[in-house]
């Protein structure tokens, strides 16, 4: 680190990097990347593990539909392409505050092995863990917490997950918890296990 002499906040001439807001914030950032269909339980399980890390003093930002979709990409459709732009926004939001420490909570359907390699280029291999968030199509849509399923069965929403758009599941995810077996508690304990000795440094 070269500093330019003589001022009364010296200049550097390199910028801070990943590292020095880690040891600022005494953690280790990385993106928690949940797929999985809708209603499989992504935010659920995210909010849980949020809520732990927070009250362990790891700062965390939960990213799902509910803050992105209706907003930097709510110009985005379901379609293929859209999909394709909206998890490359997202990609580039979550290494955004990857690089100011924060450990991100990513929870996209994300539907195909492609889309989730683009998230995982452009976040870097080692920096990203992907969680399979795995229910059948039935056990979601039996849940159908937000009518959806029912609506795509009707024809009513087009090109939707699992019904009338494709799903590829992860071949090796780091984390897979199937939450038809597993409560809602014992998943986010799944979670924290294989997390926290990676991004806790204190
Ligand atoms: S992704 O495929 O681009 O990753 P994303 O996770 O942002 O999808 O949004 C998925 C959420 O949007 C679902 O949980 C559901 O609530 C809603 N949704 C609305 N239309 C669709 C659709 N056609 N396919 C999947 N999810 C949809």
């Amino acid at each position: 680190m070269k500093e330019a002499k003589g001022n009364l906040f010296p200049i550097f001439d390199d910028i801070l990097q990943k590292e020095d807001k880690e040891k600022l914030l005494q953690q280790h950032a990385k993106v928690i990347w949940m797929t999985g269909l809708s209603g499989s339980g992504k935010t659920t399980i995210a909010k849980g593990v949020e809520r732990h890390l927070h009250t362990q003093g790891i700062l965390n930002q939960l990213l799902d539909g509910d803050n992105i979709r209706v907003g930097i990409s709510n110009n985005l459709t379901f379609s293929t392409e859209d999909r394709a732009e909206n998890i490359r926004r997202i990609s580039e939001v979550s290494k955004l505050f990857m690089n100011c420490g924060v450990v991100t909570l990513n929870c996209f359907v994300s539907p195909t092995i492609e889309i989730r390699n683009i998230a995982k280029q452009i976040i870097g291999a080692e920096n990203f863990i992907e969680v399979y968030i795995n229910a059948s199509v039935d056990t979601c849509e039996e849940r159908d917490v937000k009518g959806l399923y029912q609506k795509a069965r009707k024809g009513e929403i087009k090109d939707f997950t699992g019904i009338s758009a494709p799903f590829e599941a992860p071949k090796s995810p780091e984390i897979e918890i199937n939450t038809a077996q597993l409560s809602i508690d014992e998943s986010v304990q799944k979670v924290l296990d294989y997390i926290l000795p990676i991004i806790k440094n204190k």
